[in-house]
């Protein structure tokens, strides 16, 4: 317990510094939040949603799992976009993966590590669906990967009903794809943003010419 000491400290301190700087923060943030964008990225420890974009508390909403994932099954994902988009109306829906992924590495790999390769069965498909990435040299594999599974997450969110019934009654809400370098901090747009079912369409088409 005395290990988790310091975290509490440090809790009371970022409190009192918050405070001091802007006396009314907490305040403001006991009304409804209103954020204008859900985040969904990986667990990963190094890819923390606020600090990457220099957000404050009540301006992302986030969903975190091991890849990035959006399972089409996963009621937690579901009802996170869902809230989301129907009741906060958020504006856009960020995928963020990341280079050099754990999650990634290992659908790559195939090696069994138990309960979560279930989870990872999703990423070995985009990978199946992704020929051309074994053709690749070995180093660049993995971050072709990393790529390819936000591609593909974007056309799974852009494929919920949340997605096509907010599109439906013309709802202003865009997905984007990014990938965030551990190595240097900085996000990259895989440019797959969709706002549409045409824009969805069209990430389809473009996506079987180019690859
Ligand atoms: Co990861």
């Amino acid at each position: 317990m005395s290990d988790l000491n310091n975290l509490l400290a440090a809790n009371r301190a970022w409190a009192a510094r918050v405070k001091a700087s802007d006396p009314e923060f907490f305040t403001r943030l006991l009304g409804q939040q209103r954020p204008q964008y859900l985040w969904i990225g990986c667990s990963d420890s190094r890819v923390p949603a606020n600090q990457i974009v220099g957000l404050l508390p009540g301006e992302i909403f986030v969903h975190r799992n091991v890849g990035n994932l959006v399972h089409q099954t996963d009621l937690n994902c579901l009802a996170v976009l869902q809230y989301a988009v129907e009741v906060l109306q958020v504006r856009h829906v960020i995928i963020c993966g990341h280079y050099g992924c754990g999650a990634v590495q290992a659908a790559l790999d195939g090696r069994p590590l138990g309960l979560i390769d279930n989870w990872l069965r999703n990423i070995q498909a985009v990978h199946g669906r992704c020929a051309h990435i074994d053709a690749l040299p070995a180093e660049q594999r993995l971050d072709a990967l990393c790529e390819h599974n936000v591609r593909a997450q974007v056309q799974a969110v852009c494929d919920t009903t949340v997605l096509r019934a907010a599109w439906a009654r013309e709802q202003d809400v865009t997905v984007h794809g990014w990938i965030y370098g551990i190595a240097d901090g900085l996000v990259k747009d895989l440019k797959v943003s969709c706002a549409s079912p045409a824009e969805r369409a069209r990430l389809s088409i473009r996506g079987t010419a180019a690859r």
